[in-house]
């Protein structure tokens, strides 16, 4: 039986004619997938190790760890380009590696290889060919891509005089040519400065809009936080955090105060009802356990004259989350879960 998650009320249900069972609005679903290639000197796997993930249809779904944590693994696993040493794993329903799914996705690997003589147009013709299609109707899809990532002034310019930011660019056009449903992007925003970072989270919001669903991996944290809807953070092959980054971003109900124009007085006032209280930026910044302590303590700031620059939920980073979950001995801290 192939029924791996809970959410089956949500989401709704198929039976397959042999019995499995595969939930309507899934794109991937994993249970204890690993891919062991080998183990390091004291005796610990190395690859991917038991990895459980649910990602629904229209996501944006962050793959996110350090180098070398298995990102690019699970990405060839999914695709079938490798095998699984254990566990298992389906794709729009469909087991790992199956055919039948291969032609709901398109994929963009980490630094793309592509041939340096060809410009855009050609580029694309040559992977549409590749899915057997041609004539008026490839035209419209190269030129309807080309538009899309904002490569429709530049088509005629070769490969080899590409910027960076340009064969990313080229690299989602070569991976929608056959219009997926379901997209790998490894490393996307790599070595992009940051407009070229901003460009491209416009681009997949906006496949995202299109009903397309998502599937990044990045060690690029500060990257990730605003694009991704949930996140899965790997180290060493093992998971440590899901959840949605809103979720991993919140701490635990407390309220956040930032001040500016305060005075040591008004701290020292503070600081007596406050979680805690730290100066950053010329501002006060300080943490209260529920949102009545934080009110009471704006009135009295406002009282003293103090200037109230943000009252909200406290939210950390991806970036200190990260650190949090794979700083220890460890492969994941789990300390604070
Ligand atoms: N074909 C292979 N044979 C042996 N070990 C491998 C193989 N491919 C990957 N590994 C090891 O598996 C681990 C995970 O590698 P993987 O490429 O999946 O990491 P990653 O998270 O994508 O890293 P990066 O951020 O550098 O791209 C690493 O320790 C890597 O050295
Ligand atoms: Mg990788």
């Amino acid at each position: 039986m192939l029924l791996f998650v809970s959410n089956v009320r949500r989401l709704g249900h198929t039976l397959h004619t042999d019995g499995r069972c595969w939930i309507i609005g899934l794109a991937i679903e994993t249970e204890k997938l690993s891919k062991i290639y080998t183990h390091d000197a004291n005796g610990q796997p190395v690859g991917l190790i038991d990895l459980s993930l649910v990602v629904e249809e229209g996501q944006i779904f962050g793959l996110l760890g350090p180098n070398g944590s298995g990102k690019t693994t699970t990405l060839k696993l999914l695709l079938g380009l490798i095998f699984p040493t254990a566990g298992r794993g389906q794709v729009f329903g469909q087991p790992l590696g199956s055919n039948t799914y291969k032609q709901r996705i398109g994929f963009l690997p980490e630094g793309p290889y592509f041939y340096e003589h060809l410009n855009g147009v050609e580029l694309l013709q040559f992977y549409g060919s590749l899915f057997g299609m041609g004539g008026s109707a490839l035209s419209a899809r190269i030129e309807e891509l080309l538009k899309l990532v904002g490569m429709w002034d530049r088509r005629f310019i070769r490969v080899r005089d590409y910027s960076r930011g340009m064969r990313q660019r080229i690299g989602v056009a070569q991976a929608l040519i056959n219009d997926p449903d379901l997209l790998f992007l490894d490393e996307l925003t790599s070595g992009l400065d940051p407009i070229g970072v901003v460009d491209m989270h416009h681009l997949l919001t906006d496949l995202r809009d299109m009903g397309k669903t998502l599937f990044v991996c990045s060690h690029l944290l500060k990257d990730m936080e605003p694009l991704c809807d949930r996140v899965i953070i790997l180290n060493r092959g093992k998971e440590c955090r899901t959840g949605t980054v809103d979720e991993l971003l919140r701490v635990a109900d407390q309220v956040r105060l930032v001040l500016s124009n305060w005075s040591d007085e008004l701290k020292t006032r503070l600081a007596t009802s406050a979680a805690d209280c730290e100066v950053a930026d010329k501002q006060l910044i300080c943490h209260f356990q529920d949102q009545s302590q934080a009110l009471a303590a704006a009135t009295i700031a406002v009282e003293a004259g103090a200037v109230i620059e943000d009252l909200g939920a406290r939210r950390r980073t991806l970036e200190e989350v990260f650190i949090e979950a794979v700083g220890g001995e460890e492969p994941c801290d789990q300390s604070s879960e």
